[in-house]
């Protein structure tokens, strides 16, 4: 069963067209890798996907519903309640320290702050970041930075995971790590990951691949993906 679909998406920055038409569909429950070059149009297409991003044609249905025409106060409730976001560029909020920064959604979602912040703690020795729960963004490497950030992605188990490059700032063995962590707890909590990444074995943790090239969504044989 589809979960999200992309139809026909298309975008511009000012007169830098960045999706093309642009056509997804992803199933749920599925772990996603996007892939393609520089510039291509992955991150755009993630931010649409997620309804940070309004297009300027075409369509996006979430769960049966047209998620492109809903308005802000709607698309912001969906991104609060029902997804999780690993975003590429400066996540963290400065001032608050790793383990309130992990807590956070769950606060948004309501949760008691004693709560909401032991359920976050839980996640640093599974990501190999004991010690640091009290430490500010700051005073953590981009790699750690990054788990924390993939942390508070997944603390309120989400329905659809957005990540663009979780694994960017991280070695290959801390990479694959982390990604064994997405997989396994997307397989745990039912949720669907959608993963934007440069490397080949990054993608391979995922089950299906697609590759976007010029604003535009293809199968790894090429092939335009249709909806
Ligand atoms: N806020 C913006 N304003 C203007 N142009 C933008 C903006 N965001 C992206 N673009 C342009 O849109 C195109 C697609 O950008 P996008 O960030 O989606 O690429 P990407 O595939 O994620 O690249 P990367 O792998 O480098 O992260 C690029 O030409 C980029 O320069
Ligand atoms: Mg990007």
């Amino acid at each position: 069963m589809s979960i999200i679909t992309a139809r026909d998406v298309t975008l511009s920055f000012g007169q830098t067209p960045a999706l093309r038409g642009a056509s997804l569909t992803v199933e749920a429950g599925e772990v996603l890798a996007v892939m393609g070059p520089s510039g291509s149009g992955k991150s755009t297409l993630l931010h649409c996907l997620a309804g940070i991003l309004t297009p300027d044609d075409g369509e996006i249905h979430f769960d049966g519903r047209r998620l492109d025409t809903l308005d802000e106060t709607a698309r912001s409730a969906l991104r609060r309640d029902t997804f999780g976001f690993v975003f590429q560029f400066g996540q963290l909020v400065p001032e608050l320290t790793a383990e309130e920064n992990v807590a956070l959604p769950l606060l948004l979602h309501g949760v008691r702050r004693t709560a909401a912040v032991r359920a976050a703690r839980e996640w640093f020795p599974r990501l190999g970041l004991d010690g640091l729960e009290r430490r500010r963004s700051g005073e953590l490497s981009g790699g750690q930075a990054q788990r924390v950030a993939l942390a508070r992605g997944l603390v309120a188990r989400p329905r659809v995971l957005f990540a663009d490059e979780p694994t960017g700032a991280l070695d290959s063995l801390t990479g694959e790590h982390v990604m064994d962590l997405l997989v396994d707890s997307a397989r745990e909590q039912g949720t669907t990951v959608i993963v934007v990444t440069h490397e080949p074995r990054v993608a391979a943790y995922a089950g299906r691949e697609v590759v976007v090239r010029d604003g535009k969504v293809h199968s790894l044989a090429g092939e335009p993906v249709g909806s």
